[in-house]
């Protein structure tokens, strides 16, 4: 069958990832038509939307954007924000807009070792760290409620509230969510994550309701963490970590530091899920548009190539999924890495060494 996918490359480093990821892909499924068995392919259609498209026309996305992208079967995405423009307003335009909107409400984003990368944990070589950060994405400190008194603006007296909302029937879905999948994990164990000593209201009712539920989950072992004892658990016992979940800032800031543990940020690759599949869902690295290195051939693609392997599992290819996980450890195994860990090898060059692994 053909997947129609949307691809969003979007700003900075974006562009180059995802051209990489499609790459990829279309090589996969080129050698499916070959051997004909379960023949698939990729009808891709690229949107010009981001940063640069604002300040040509004043929109992140265009008006009928999100009508546009609803009958796809997946949007693969690059990254978005650039000096020029607020990040609030790039990230709000266009990232959080079709998140929110086509309710993407669980983002996943695993974490692992991969051969020949370096880690700052990787100390002894038994250590293990091989975690799934399940992140609230509809709602928590990102549902954007609050606001800013502009009355006393520019006479130093201004007030701003930016409040988290935490709803039961948006802890309940996230954390069956979270032990599901646990339940297909060779460890299974949930760890919840909260500041319910100091955010009493929100992250309480969130450890009710985590308590709720694990009750359904006997077979599967519990924590709950704070999360500032949380990041101390990262760096300091990483193989007691299996399925990680918390709210949408919180995961947001742990996952970014599982993948620097992990060896780098461009590594890290994540789906934000609709479970229902009322409407598509959307798969993208975890890192942003790296102005400081865009356009040099220097991102590393793992992170994008790793997000199209969530999107395989997405589509019912989970065989496909494994082949494309297998060519980026025999492309790090090999030591063909970008310079961000620590190898000389470009953006480019990690493609081809990808797309010669699958075919190898
Ligand atoms: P960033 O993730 O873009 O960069 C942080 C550091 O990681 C930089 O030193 C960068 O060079 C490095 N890095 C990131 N991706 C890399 C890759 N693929 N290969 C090698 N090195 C990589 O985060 P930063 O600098 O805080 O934000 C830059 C812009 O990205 C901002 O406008 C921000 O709002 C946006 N952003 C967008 C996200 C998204 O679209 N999902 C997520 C995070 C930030
Ligand atoms: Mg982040």
């Amino acid at each position: 069958r053909t997947f129609r996918i949307a691809a969003i490359p979007a700003d900075g480093v974006g562009a180059e990832v995802v051209a990489a990821g499609r790459a990829v892909l279309d090589a996969l499924a080129a050698d499916s038509r070959a051997d004909s068995q379960g023949a698939f392919a990729f009808d891709w259609q690229e949107f010009p939307w981001g940063c640069g498209y604002y300040e040509r026309t004043g929109k992140m996305m265009d008006d009928d954007g999100l009508e546009r992208l609803k009958d796809f079967d997946a949007i693969y995405f690059g990254a978005v924000g650039w000096p020029t423009v607020p990040d609030h307003v790039s990230l709000w335009g266009l990232r959080l807009k079709i998140c929110q909107n086509f309710d993407q409400w669980a983002n996943v984003r695993p974490v692992h070792f991969l051969p020949g990368v370096q880690s700052p944990l990787r100390k002894a070589d038994d250590t293990e760290l091989d975690w799934v950060v399940v992140r609230e994405n509809s709602e928590g400190e990102y549902a954007g409620l609050g606001g800013r008194n502009l009355a006393g603006r520019g006479q130093g007296g201004e007030v701003a509230v930016q409040s988290a909302l935490f709803t039961e029937v948006g802890c309940e879905r996230i954390m069956r969510f979270a032990f599901d999948l646990a339940r297909t994990r060779t460890r299974r164990k949930v760890s919840s994550v909260t500041k319910s000593n100091a955010q009493q209201y929100g992250m309480v009712l969130w450890d009710d309701v985590f308590r709720r539920v694990a009750a359904d989950y006997p077979d599967v072992e519990t924590e709950s963490v704070l999360v500032d004892a949380m990041s101390a658990k990262f760096v300091l016992r990483p193989e007691d970590l299996s399925v990680v979940v918390a709210s949408n800032l919180n995961a947001d800031i742990l996952s970014d530091l599982g993948s620097a543990l992990a060896g780098s940020l461009g590594l890290a690759a994540s789906a934000n899920l609709n479970p229902e599949r009322r409407f598509p869902s959307m798969f993208e690295p975890v890192h942003g548009s790296a102005p400081d290195i865009a356009g040099q051939g220097l991102a590393n693609p793992i992170g994008a190539v790793g997000s199209a392997a969530l999107m395989l599992e997405h589509f019912g290819l989970p065989d496909q999924a494994a082949r494309l996980q297998k060519a980026i450890e025999a492309t790090t195994g090999a030591g063909i890495l970008t310079r961000d860990v620590g190898g000389s090898a470009s953006t480019e060059d990690v493609t081809k060494a990808l797309i010669d692994a699958l075919n190898a």
